[in-house]
């Protein structure tokens, strides 16, 4: 796939498709990382004299515009971070667009407003594909974050322009994709989250290609309740009991190193004031659940990580956001931290929680997907990336 370093872009009106979708807090944003991981695939079309148009969703406003949604304060940090002004469009489209858009002198940057004020963004209507095209010569598609999604801003609008990468999008491809296509070994897959359901195809294409993988969080007492042990009121993913055991079966059949937590943190309530007791696997009281790895556990599996010359992390251990019960996530990210091996942080919940304890900048790759990178490790094609093309 070419990249915007493979084709001429001075003096080019570039549309760049972006994941802004950073979260905010009373309109302010509280972690930027999305924004400055794309400084620069826009520093390098600016230093080449491009005429920079970006374009990314916020939040999910269903089509219609919602105040809270708008991309002012990107603009704002994207702003600070450039060092100089940033152009904001009220609108995605249209006329008042298009001008704005005539008025750029090369290096100029214009960010239009959320593409999923219009619903014909989700639905990947052509039409809005096109006008997204007609602002410009040549889209780069900078948002790996966005390219699960096959909406007319990241899949529709290349089918009627150049279409090529950005720099981060290079960047996320490579790094996670040699690491699944040719993986140093021992290569240790860790996957955690709450629910079975969401982590299926992801824990099924590990098990393929990992030495290790290891199991926490909710969903690990899925796997518990199918071996027969009790499990109080932990989550339980009741339909997927008979998935849970063909996973162990399936690790079995491929001699690989399949790790359930053998002891659990548990409290009698969800709160931080619950009480908390550790008990080994089977002994969950009746009105108690699970809320993070236990002690032996967290020993057991910093060791494999530490051992690894590979180690791909999705998903916490157990409730990081509650203290009490941070521990496991907390050790798992510190293993990540120390192993010599690389370690690939795949996006969402793990990303927060390796910022959370301070560790982000020891990991070597924190992916800025969240569904995104999920998906690229169940060996998914992202719609986003196929829609890149050398037209
Ligand atoms: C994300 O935050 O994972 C991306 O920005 C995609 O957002 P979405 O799940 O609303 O499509």
């Amino acid at each position: 796939k070419k990249s915007v370093r493979d084709v001429e872009v001075n003096g080019k009106r570039v549309f760049v498709r972006v994941d802004f979708n950073v979260p905010l807090e009373d309109g302010k944003i509280t972690d930027d990382t999305r924004i400055r991981e794309t400084l620069p695939t826009i520093n390098y079309l600016i230093e080449h004299g491009a005429k920079v148009i970006l374009a990314s969703h916020m939040g999910r406003p269903k089509g219609e515009v919602v105040e809270s949604m708008r991309l002012t304060p990107a603009a704002e940090r994207l702003s600070e971070l450039l060092g100089k002004p940033v152009a904001k469009a009220d609108e995605a489209v249209g006329d008042a667009v298009k001008a704005q858009v005539e008025k750029l002198n090369n290096g100029d940057v214009l960010l239009l407003e959320n593409v999923r004020f219009y619903p014909g963004e989700e639905k990947n209507d052509p039409e809005l594909a096109k006008q997204f095209a007609e602002l410009a010569d040549l889209f780069v598609n900078d948002a790996f974050g966005a390219a699960h999604r096959a909406h007319a801003s990241t899949e529709g609008i290349a089918h009627y322009l150049p279409a090529v990468s950005g720099l981060l999008m290079e960047k996320e491809l490579s790094v996670l994709g040699k690491a699944l296509s040719n993986p140093e070994r021992p290569f240790t897959a860790i996957i955690g989250g709450s629910k079975v359901k969401d982590k299926i195809d992801v824990i099924d294409n590990l098990l393929n290609i990992a030495d290790n993988v290891l199991i926490g969080g909710g969903l690990s007492y899925t796997f518990m309740k199918a071996q027969g042990y009790e499990i109080g009121l932990s989550l339980c993913d009741n339909e997927k009991l008979d998935v849970a055991l063909g996973f162990i079966q399936k690790a079995k059949d491929l001699g690989k190193n399949f790790l359930l937590p053998v002891d659990i943190v548990i409290a009698d309530d969800f709160s931080a004031n619950a009480n908390v007791d550790i008990v080994e696997v089977g002994n969950i009281p009746e009105k108690w659940e699970g809320v993070d790895i236990g002690p032996k556990t967290r020993a057991k599996y910093a060791e494999i990580i530490k051992n690894s010359k590979l180690v791909v992390w999705n998903g916490p251990m157990g409730v990081f956001e509650i203290d009490p019960f941070s521990n496991g996530t907390r050790e798992v990210a510190e293993a990540c931290a120390q192993t010599e091996g690389y370690t690939i942080i795949g996006g969402g919940d793990s990303a927060a929680a390796a910022e959370k304890f301070h560790l982000a900048d020891k990991m070597d790759h924190i992916s800025t997907g969240g569904g995104a990178s999920l998906e690229f490790m169940e060996g998914k094609a992202l719609p986003g990336v196929v829609a890149l093309n050398d037209k």
